[in-house]
């Protein structure tokens, strides 16, 4: 008799308790998920949580709906779509991604973990997740839902992220032969809906006789994590320049780094301390009281906004003037788009003659 708790038990609970995401068929239906949405779902997941991606998805879909269409999108135009969903080396690797897929490959992603993780973007959780779920592969998928599932399942006390080799075995030994997709998925449902990392349903849970941190009572300080060291502070300017007939000065930033390729404000690097730059064109400047803050993952910003309007024929030392018709605050990464509001704000309340 094995101890593992059974695979089947958990199969039983996401036939019928399944989430339904629009990148997945439903348990039992027969039907074998689309390769193409698994991956730009599974892209679209690895830093954001489902909430989030579902809305992004469905706009993603309904604009390239297959492989091709988006390889022939230009890059400027994804980077768009993307635009507040963050970590955009993604949206610039799905790009090249699916460029390869339907170039090279006739459009077709590969069923096995080697071969697809040599493509831009695809590393071992995500090619795991795609040879599991379209493909059928018995792969281990392990994120931070199924550690933590892991974590109280085992009963593993050395904390996060010493325990991850430990937590990926524990994993690998009970992923099973069949059904191996919906295995995947249903571990995830599960950490997501039942085992949640506050007040998990125990009750609810198809895997509670099994469990030993639950035997213990101990399930919900688990898993433990290493502290955390304290985020830094960074500090910067970025300069908002409006033309008389309604057009915004932006850049695009470089391609490589923190937002690359996508478009911002001016302004000069983020600094320890407060750093200023030079403006990026002449004009009379006018510093707001209010600063947008941001989180990134390894520090916090402080952005201060300066305003000014400038006439028509004012040249920029850089940067270009992005005419009304195509400008668009949703093409914005979160930062500039919080700096936009407060200096849309700041100009409607205070228009400055012209
Ligand atoms: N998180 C990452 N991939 C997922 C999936 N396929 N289903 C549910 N949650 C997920």
């Amino acid at each position: 008799m094995s101890d593992l708790p059974p695979a089947g038990r958990l199969l039983d609970w996401y036939d019928r308790y399944a989430r339904d995401l629009p990148w997945r068929v439903p348990p039992l239906s027969g039907a074998r998920a689309d390769p193409y949405r698994v991956w730009l779902s599974e892209i679209m997941l690895q830093q954001t949580g489902v909430a989030v991606v579902r809305d992004y998805f469905h706009r993603f879909i309904a604009r390239w709906p297959d492989v091709h269409a988006l390889a022939r999108a230009p890059e400027a135009d994804v980077l768009a779509e993307w635009a507040g969903l963050g970590y955009y080396a993604r949206a610039r690797n799905l790009v090249k991604c699916a460029r390869m897929v339907s170039a090279e490959l006739g459009g077709v992603f590969p069923s096995e973990h080697n071969d697809l993780l040599k493509l831009p973007g695809i590393g071992p959780y995500t090619a795991a997740a795609i040879a599991a779920i379209a493909f059928g592969q018995p792969e281990t998928v392990v994120d931070g839902n199924v550690e933590r599932v892991m974590a109280r399942l085992f009963c593993v006390e050395e904390p996060l992220p010493a325990a991850k080799p430990a937590l990926r075995a524990h994993a690998a030994r009970l992923t099973p032969r069949t059904r191996p997709g919906d295995y995947a998925q249903a571990v995830m449902d599960l950490g997501a809906t039942i085992c949640t990392p506050a007040r998990p349903d125990c009750p609810a849970c198809p895997w509670r006789s099994a469990c030993k941190a639950h035997a213990r009572g101990i399930q919900e300080t688990l898993p433990r994590r290493a502290p955390r060291p304290a985020k830094p502070i960074r500090h910067g300017r970025v300069w908002i320049a409006r033309r008389a007939d309604g057009a915004w000065l932006m850049e695009r930033r470089p391609a490589k780094g923190l937002l690359g390729g996508m478009l911002g404000w001016p302004g000069g690097a983020w600094e320890k301390t407060s750093a200023d730059s030079p403006p990026p064109i002449r004009a009379d400047w006018r510093a707001l009281d209010e600063q947008v803050r941001h989180t990134f993952t390894h520090f916090h910003l402080i952005l201060s906004v300066s305003i000014a309007t400038v006439p028509i024929g004012t040249t920029p030392d850089h940067g270009f003037f992005m005419p009304v018709p195509e400008f668009r605050p949703t093409d914005l990464p979160s930062v500039m788009r919080k700096a936009y509001k407060l200096a849309a704000a700041a100009i409607a309340s205070n228009p400055a003659p012209l």
